[in-house]
């Protein structure tokens, strides 16, 4: 039987295979770009992201799970059915699959119905709802029990999770509409401003990935090409490493005061063994270099990143998917 991981992220949408030794066989930009009124779909994935901010005007790109949630269900359903079909899914093949998807850490009832609504638009029949944290953490390459719990923050795209997780459960945990989106956003901004340039989206994002750093006295250079805000003529500049760490600091910061919150009340017992153990890191912002030791000199704990920090969720995924008692102990569905 076909066992899948699948990880809607708001930048990226990552599935895995379970059942064979494939490991990670998906990973595409979460979009869709549509045209004209109908909105008729034109592409999706990474052909999509390749078109942001290309295209004439009745061209748009949509991101149809943003921050978690389902923002356009008829474009989600398009979404994830090209998807599935890409790693070569039949109908047949779906509807006796075991799938695995993964959601906000308290996602609310409300939300929760929709993702169910999105799966069996797309033929799936049996599906497994996991809130994040439990994920980042087997992805890691923690064993989960019942009297260790670990305490695992994951920074995406568009959303971050707190959490402190055990076999058992949620001991705390909380999910912030917080990530690399806003970081990008930012940078367009302080561009603008400080360089008079406007630049897109796909080139913000590009800059953060290649240049940005926490370092102190983070080195890197990169040209960067927009328009000019003021001639608005095609114009470049050279942006300095420098120049993006408060862009990314702001919102490291802000994912913090929400960690921090929910390491303050533990009970003591549990306090004492996140102490011990450290933070998990994962998310694709952990790439970021120095994001990971600011983040642990911060919450002043021990921190472990994982390898594929990106992936870290969609491989908790694959593991779970292969331990079913502790799957079905770990699953919210809205009929449990
Ligand atoms: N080397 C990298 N590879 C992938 N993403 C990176 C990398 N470096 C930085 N990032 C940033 O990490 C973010 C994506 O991380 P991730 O894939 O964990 O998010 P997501 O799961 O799609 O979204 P979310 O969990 O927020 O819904 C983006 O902001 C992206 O620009
Ligand atoms: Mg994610």
């Amino acid at each position: 039987m076909v066992k899948l991981a699948i990880d809607l992220g708001s930048s990226m949408t990552k599935i895995y295979r379970a059942d064979t030794n494939s490991g990670i066989v998906l990973a595409e930009p979460s979009c869709v770009a549509v045209v004209g009124e109908d909105a008729e779909i034109k592409a999706v994935g990474k052909e999509a992201k390749n078109l942001i901010g290309k295209t004439a005007e009745y061209t748009s790109i949509v991101y149809p799970v943003y921050e978690g949630e389902i923002v356009d269900m008829r474009l989600a359903v398009a979404m994830l059915k090209e998807f599935l079909s890409r790693i070569g899914m039949k109908s047949s093949m779906l509807r006796r699959a075991q799938v695995l998807i993964n959601v906000p850490c308290g996602i609310t009832e409300r939300n929760l119905l929709a993702y169910e609504n999105l799966t069996e638009e797309c033929g799936l029949k049996k599906v497994y709802f996991v809130e994040q944290p439990y994920l980042s953490a087997l992805g890691a390459g923690v064993a989960l029990s019942d009297s260790d719990p670990i305490f695992c923050l994951d920074v995406g795209g568009g959303v971050s999770n707190a959490a402190v997780v055990s076999a058992d459960g949620l001991i705390a945990g909380i999910s912030m509409n917080v990530g690399g989106n806003n970081m990008d956003a930012n940078i367009i901004s302080r561009i603008a401003s400080h360089n008079k340039l406007l630049i897109g989206a796909l080139t913000a994002e590009r800059i953060k990935n290649e240049i940005g750093s926490l370092a102190q006295g983070a080195l890197g250079t990169m040209v960067a090409e927009g328009s000019s805000t003021e001639t608005c003529q095609p114009s470049s500049t050279s942006v300095q490493a420098a120049d993006l760490t408060e862009c990314i600091r702001v919102y490291i910061n802000k994912v913090l005061e929400y960690a921090k919150a929910v390491v303050k009340n533990l009970p003591a017992e549990v306090a004492a063994t996140v102490n011990r153990n450290g933070v998990f890191l994962s998310g694709g912002i952990m790439k970021i270099p120095y994001v990971p030791q600011y983040i642990g000199a911060q919450l002043n704990m021990r921190f472990r990143v994982c390898e594929e920090p990106q992936f870290a969720t969609v491989l908790g995924g694959g593991v779970l998917l292969r331990d079913k008692e502790l799957l079905l102990r770990f699953a919210k569905n809205t009929s449990n």
